[in-house]
């Protein structure tokens, strides 16, 4: 078998006339102009309960774009039956077959349904051009090659053999099923979220963040459009307690792939504890949830860099990426300077209107949301030991939007210094130059999470003695650029700690979780 070999999807530019532009653009004005009804479907078979959901825009929460039926427990009881029935004939297909949807999928996505991907990724989210093309176009479609190449890779490994004795290991799925359980803001990790498993023989219930059902119905049609047999992933929609608690206590239960908050993933894991001696198997549990990612400023840092790092670590996709900054370690010494350099870029952030080529920022994903982030903010205007020095302002008269904001603190220990706020607001602390050391210490102490981390340093010594100190608080660590932006194949993703299971996404480690190996001895 010929090797396949893995390059990353190349970023549009969208410039103005191009095909790419003029695509995206008229898809833009479809989805607005219509209002869609999405079904549950299970086992390829469409059903509407009648217990429905709204899409809106979080930047024009008015507008409806979609309804979404939602499944209940019937549905969800339906969706396990089909999955095991779909898996017996999913897993005997030949491993070839089953990476050839997949890269199926992948053309498609690169090619005609890139423009509905992006569209409606940057409607249902409030993302930019930019922000989508590399998540729902580019990410979304490395995800699919890599895991094709990886599997392939665990597939030829065998072990070795002597004169009288032959072995040999097939790798097996996991038997049951697999409930995948994606976030709103990353089309790419939403599709990969089933896709992982399902490519490696699984079959699936697959529950979308309700916040963007829309997208990851227009990947669903991908997957059909790609020749995915029906059952083989379950679409169902719906409320996440209530579908959790009966996928759960399933004997059949074999996996989760979760992507979310840490709470979540706390709360599904004391569930399958407390349901142990039921199951046919050890579930195995793969989650990414929180962070709470650190950039550190060194006092040999160029400065233009470093704050380059910094406002775009903590601000694109208006923070809300697992892997955003939201706190900083500046050196006093260099303050100043970094200072008026992040004023000076904060200052000509466009935020707004997400149609418009050169907006940086768009609106937070809900009230919800939006309500916790201007709580945080509200708390530090109210504080003698903080200083906003930008931003600040929520509105959400049209759209949940709220301002960049910097927050400066005198407490290391500070609320929004500390805890998951998942919004456009960074925390810095300035630190003296003489105590790089105690101030590493301090990261590691307060970093309860270890998604990622970064520093900016041009003295390796100081870059050495961060890695050292700060080994558990970032499955991801950047040197000299902003901790967001993991590529595929290049930075395979994930953190310990609060963070995850740290899985590594698009990487053969995760797809090894999705896999059973079972490996025959014969005496010859
Ligand atoms: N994988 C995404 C990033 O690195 C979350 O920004």
């Amino acid at each position: 078998i010929e090797e396949i070999n893995f390059v990353n999807e190349p970023v549009l530019n969208y410039d103005l006339g191009s095909t790419e532009r003029t695509e995206l653009e008229a898809e833009l004005v479809n989805i607005k102009n219509g209002i869609i009804d999405i079904p549950v479907i299970i086992g390829g078979k469409e059903i509407r309960t009648g217990n429905k959901g709204l899409c809106i825009l979080p930047h024009n929460k008015n507008k409806v774009i979609g309804e979404f039926h939602k499944a209940g427990k019937k549905e969800i009881e339906m969706a396990i039956e089909e999955a095991l029935n779909a898996k017996e004939k999913w897993e005997k297909l030949p491993w070839q077959s089953r990476i050839a949807i997949f890269l199926r999928a992948a053309e498609l996505a690169a090619g005609p349904w890139r423009a509905k991907l992006n569209a409606s990724t940057m409607l249902t989210q409030s993302k930019t051009y930019k922000q989508a093309e590399i998540d729902s176009a580019c990410e979304l479609v490395d995800f699919f090659r890599n895991n094709a190449v990886c599997l392939q890779q665990i597939y030829s490994e065998q072990p070795l053999s002597t004169k009288k004795v032959w072995n040999k290991t097939e790798y097996r799925p996991l038997e049951g099923f697999i409930f995948a359980v994606s976030p709103f803001n990353f089309t790419s990790i939403a599709c990969n979220l089933p896709s992982a498993p399902a490519i490696a023989g699984n079959t699936v219930l697959w529950k979308p963040a309700s916040n963007t059902v829309y997208t990851s119905y227009v990947i669903y049609k991908l997957f059909q459009e790609a020749g995915l047999p029906d059952g083989v992933i379950n679409f169902i929609p719906g409320n996440a307690g209530e579908i959790s608690d009966t996928v759960l206590s399933n004997k059949n239960l074999s996996g989760i792939h979760f992507t979310g908050s840490t709470k979540v993933f706390q709360n599904m894991w004391t569930a399958i504890g407390n349901n142990i001696y039921n199951y046919k198997t050890f579930p195995r549990l793969v989650g990414e949830t929180g962070g709470k990612n650190y950039i550190i400023v060194h006092n040999s840092a160029n400065i233009n860099s470093a704050s380059r790092g910094l406002i775009d670590g903590a601000f694109e996709y208006q923070g809300q990426k697992c892997s955003a900054a939201s706190r900083a370690y500046i050196a006093k010494s260099v303050w100043s300077e970094v200072k008026e350099n992040i004023l000076e870029k904060a200052a000509n952030i466009k935020f707004g209107d997400i149609e418009e080529i050169d907006t940086f920022m768009g609106a937070v994903i809900d009230k919800k949301s939006f309500d916790t982030i201007k709580n945080y903010i509200e708390y530090a205007k109210n504080s003698k030991d903080a200083e906003i020095i930008f931003g600040g302002n929520c509105d959400d008269k049209i759209g949940y939007f709220v301002e960049p904001t910097i927050i400066v603190t005198s407490d290391p220990h500070f609320k929004t210094m500390e805890e998951e706020i998942f919004g456009p607001v960074m925390t810095i602390y300035v630190y003296e130059d003489e105590k790089f050391s105690d101030m590493l210490s301090l990261v590691d102490s307060t970093s309860n999470y270890g998604l990622t981390g970064a520093i900016f340093a041009k003295d390796r010594y100081a870059i050495e003695q961060a890695q050292k100190a700060l080994v558990y608080t970032a499955g991801n660590f950047y040197i000299n650029d902003r901790p967001t932006g993991a590529v595929v194949g290049q930075q395979p993703f994930g953190g310990s700690r609060l963070s995850g299971t740290n899985d590594k996404a698009g990487s053969k480690i995760n797809l090894m979780r999705w896999i059973s190996p079972k490996v025959t001895k014969e005496t010859l």
